[in-house]
Order: C-alpha cells, then structure tokens, then sequence
C-alpha cells in the first residue's frame, strides 16, 4: 500500500510552508526529497510520521489513514512512530546508553519484547552493521559513520514498514556516505518503503527508484530514476547542474 499524500498543506503561524502536496510512493521504493534548503523537505518528513500535524489534507502510511481536518491524538502519533522509523542527521542517540541498551529500549519498554529475545535481534543487526564489537561501547565513543549505523539498527530493531531519513548523510564524509548508500540499497531488497530527505544529487541518484524534487513548499517534479538523466522540468534540470 505504501504512502498517499493527498493535498498536504501546512503552515507555522502565516507561513505557509508546504502548498497542496500530493503524491503516491508505493511500497517497497526508495523515495528522495530533493530541493533547495527551506523547500519544506524535513516538514514534509515530519508530516509522515506525525511528528508535526499538518494544516489540512489527508495521508495514508502503514496501513493507517488520517484526515488533517482533525487534529491528531497524540497515541495515534507514537502508535504510527511504532511502524515508521525515523533516521536524523544528528543520530539522536541516547548518549547514557550503550550502543545495545539504545538498540533495545524501545523493542523491550514500547513493544514488549522480551529481553533476551531483542539482544538477540539487537546483535544480529550490529553484525550486519559492522558494529558487533561496538555493543557496549558508549555512542560518543564512536565515530560519526558508525553512531549513524547504529541509529539505522536502532529504527530497523523495531521492524518498521516505512523507514524516513533526514539528511542522514550531511555529516559524513565521502567514504562513509557509500557505506548508507549500500545499507539503504540492502533494505530496499527487503520490501520496505524509505524516503531519504537530502540535498546531495549524487547520493541521491545512487539510492533513488523515485524522486521528488520540491521548492517553496511545492512539488515541482515527481519521476523515477530516470529524472535524473532526463529532467521534466526546468527548475529540477536547473538544480541539477549546481
Ligand atoms: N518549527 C518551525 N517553525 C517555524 N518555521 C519553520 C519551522 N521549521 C521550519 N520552518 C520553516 O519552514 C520552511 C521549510 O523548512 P524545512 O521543512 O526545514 O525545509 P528543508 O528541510 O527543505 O530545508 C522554512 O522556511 C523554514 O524556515
Ligand atoms: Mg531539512
């Protein structure tokens, strides 16, 4: 079923910060935001995972409908955060935990999981990740590449339907953004639906079956790949060549 977003609109006081989006992003791609800084890129993101209400529109994600007409509840918010993972540039780790009591705080306290059960799943995780010998080692012990690692591990240990990134590669280096490009190509293989916020072009291009280009808070061009090397508009052919 993946993601319907039908005329989002969202405003922070007078300002109205995205106009009317509407797309479908079906399950299993690898959707990318694109455009410009302050295109609505991360409001939009926010919007998907009900970290931000919008002002009016309606949106489909893992399975659950809502209709902006109506504020919403905030259970209906951390219930949805259950099945759609969120990535942040910062990590967002909790840096008085161990990498494996991160990755396990929310399986065992929100879902209930048993303990031994998601240590388990937990170190199956870091050892896809690189990271098994990282277990106990605390997040700012780590280097930036493997603390973002272990924020991916930390969102897939709740077996999310939709995974959302923000910029998760806007404080790497070169290296080390191959390094995500190979993780999300390797979760794409497995069904699950991501949308990667971003104003890197060639990152994008590695990562996207789908892409989005947005300015001042509208969509400007929704294609595949292809938009890449054949843009539809000027303004994304424009951005393409910066
Ligand atoms: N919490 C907020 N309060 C008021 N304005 C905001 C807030 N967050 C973002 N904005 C504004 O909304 C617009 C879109 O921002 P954002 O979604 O962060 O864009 P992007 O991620 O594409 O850079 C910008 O004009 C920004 O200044
Ligand atoms: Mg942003």
């Amino acid at each position: 079923m993946g993601i319907q977003v039908k005329n989002i609109n969202k405003f922070y006081g007078n300002h109205q910060v995205l106009h009317d989006v509407t797309f479908d992003c079906h399950k299993g791609e690898t959707l990318v935001l694109l455009g410009p800084s302050g295109a609505g890129k991360s409001s939009l993101l926010r919007v998907l995972n009900l970290l931000e209400d919008a002002s009016a529109g309606e949106l489909s994600i893992a399975e659950t409908y809502f209709n902006f007409k109506k504020a919403v509840a905030e259970k209906d918010g951390l219930k949805l955060r259950r099945k759609v993972g969120m990535v942040f540039q910062q990590y967002n780790l909790w840096p008085h935990k161990t990498v494996l009591e991160n990755l396990i705080e929310a399986p065992v306290k929100v879902l209930g999981i048993d303990k031994e059960q998601a240590i388990q799943e937990a170190m199956t995780h870091l050892a896809k990740l690189q990271l098994a010998d990282k277990a106990d080692a605390w997040p700012l012990q780590l280097s930036g590449g493997q603390q973002q690692r272990v924020a991916i591990a930390r969102a897939l240990m709740m077996k999310p339907e939709v995974l959302l990134f923000d910029e998760p590669t806007a404080a790497l280096d070169p290296e080390i953004t191959s390094q995500i490009v190979q993780i999300i190509k390797t979760l794409s293989g497995t069904g699950i639906t991501q949308v990667v916020v971003t104003h890197e072009v060639d990152f994008a291009k590695k990562i996207a079956s789908h892409v989005l280009y947005m300015e001042n808070g509208k969509i400007v061009e929704h294609g595949s790949n292809e938009a890449f090397s054949n843009p539809q508009t000027p303004q994304f052919a424009d951005y393409l060549k910066h």
